[in-house]
């Protein structure tokens, strides 16, 4: 049997080869490994899931057992640009050996202060001051964080189907109750929650400007008696398109409606765009396609071309509610800025802007988005197919009994890995089969992907 080495990456344009049924015996003996030394909670080990990854360049994974796959999740949607981008990979290697660790909030590397400087020429509008952070969680509470020191209030409007990670912070604006729940002792409880207006699930008879204009309603009585939520609030969170709760889009005018509202009340209008920013949806920022500026814009995932980094961007005036710093940061942590993945960032946004990835996702997106409508619309299984740019969801949904297909969208994802396609589920019960590639997906791969989801969707309701 031939077995993939270290050197042995896949092309970036690889198409699906699979020798072994994943996972292959190589792949087993290290889950094997993993599961004796890892706690239990990490990963979920089936005997048809997972694999274990070796390499990956491009939209191409490859394995322990030496199986290439064609990845349609961008790993968690860091991988916009493709994994191992030469120019990222350059970077971290010449700043590894240059610089491998500063002094996070000390003696700045100088890095940093170029990162800062590109980011917040990156971001739209006025988002001229930067707080850089490990992840998504992170900064999604330093957004909270700045919202409590500029308004004097604690409490957060957020919505149902909300992901903004698992920091107790963040996790208190996190609507899934099964990752609260085992927690709920230790949350703040600043969260007051609105259902999230899905055009996709409208009422008999409402249309989606009405659900629009009520949800508005709604956030504006809350802001104008801030203590209706029972805590007062200073800041609604939100994602202009909802990722990990099934690929969802407000209906038209919200997020503008939001901001009016925002500015009526004196809140804080807070974008968390660490899945759909830096181009996934077909834009650099989401909030630019809704022509609505946040007052604080939470980036991470694809920022960093696969290095950890993440940040919070904010306008000045709501940034300066932070003291001045004379020697103890509010906030910051011993990797505050990592040389590394900063230096990963700057290239990342390089690429961005130099390749217009976000032009790409958008082209991309929809080739991809037609080509899901010829091989699935009109399957009794797949209740919608949506999304924007490379942002895609198709929701399933068991045609007897109405109900969403869980055990059918997992089964699908296990069977388009057999066929070597990487999928993941997503929404509120796992019903929606979630693709967010990378923007460098060829037509070939594209289309490895569509028909390897459509015979596993196939095969999983047989
Ligand atoms: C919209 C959104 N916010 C926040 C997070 C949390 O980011 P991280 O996992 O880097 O903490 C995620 C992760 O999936 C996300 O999709």
């Amino acid at each position: 049997m031939m077995h993939a080495t270290a050197t042995d990456l896949p092309m970036p344009d690889a198409l699906p080869d699979v020798r072994v049924p994943p996972p292959g015996p190589l792949s087993r003996a290290a889950l094997v490994r993993l599961q004796a030394h890892e706690s239990p909670n990490v990963t979920a080990v089936a005997t048809d899931f997972p694999i274990v990854w070796q390499a990956a360049r491009g939209s191409a994974v490859r394995d322990l057992d030496g199986n290439t796959y064609v990845d349609a999740t961008s790993a968690f949607g860091v991988a916009l640009i493709g994994h191992g981008h030469p120019e990222v990979v350059a970077a971290v290697q010449r700043q590894a050996a240059q610089l491998l660790h500063g002094m996070g909030d000390v003696h700045p590397p100088a890095v940093r202060i170029a990162l800062v400087e590109a980011l917040t020429a990156l971001a739209p509008g006025d988002l001229g001051h930067a707080v850089l952070c490990g992840g998504g969680s992170e900064a999604v509470e330093v957004a909270q964080k700045t919202a409590l020191l500029a308004t004097g209030r604690p409490g957060v409007i957020a919505f149902s189907g909300s992901y903004h990670g698992m920091g107790h912070g963040a996790l208190d604006a996190t609507s899934r109750r099964d990752f609260r729940a085992p927690f709920v002792a230790q949350l703040a409880h600043n969260t007051t929650w609105l259902a999230f207006p899905d055009p996709a699930r409208l009422p008999v008879g409402v249309r989606a400007a009405d659900l629009c204009a009520h949800t508005l309603e709604r956030v504006e009585q809350l802001l104008a008696h801030p203590a209706m939520g029972g805590v007062p609030i200073g800041a609604i969170l939100i994602e202009p398109i909802q990722g990990r709760g099934g690929v969802i889009l407000p209906p038209d005018g919200f997020l503008a409606g939001l901001r009016a509202l925002c500015d009526r009340h004196g809140a804080l209008l807070i974008f968390d765009e660490i899945f759909t920013g830096c181009g996934r949806t077909g834009a650099l920022f989401a909030c630019e396609t809704a022509n609505v500026l946040p007052d604080l814009l939470c980036i991470g995932k694809a920022l960093g071309g696969g290095m950890p980094i993440a940040a919070c961007l904010g306008r000045p005036h709501v940034m300066a509610a932070w003291p001045v710093s004379h020697g103890e940061a509010l906030h910051t942590s011993t990797f505050l800025g990592h040389p590394v993945a900063a230096a990963a960032a700057l290239a990342t946004i390089a690429v961005l802007q130099r390749e217009d990835i976000a032009g790409l996702a958008a082209r991309v997106g929809d080739d991809l988005q037609a080509l899901l409508r010829t091989h699935l619309a009109g399957h009794p299984w797949v209740r919608e197919i949506r999304g924007r740019g490379l942002m895609i969801g198709v929701e399933l949904i068991d045609p007897t009994t109405q109900m969403p297909a869980t055990t059918v969208a997992w089964r699908t994802v296990t069977g388009a890995l057999r066929r070597g396609v990487l999928l993941l589920p997503c929404g509120a019960q796992g019903e929606v089969i979630q693709l967010t590639p990378p923007a460098v997906l060829t037509s070939a791969q594209q289309l490895c992907v569509v028909l390897a989801l459509r015979a596993a969707l196939d095969e999983a309701i047989a």
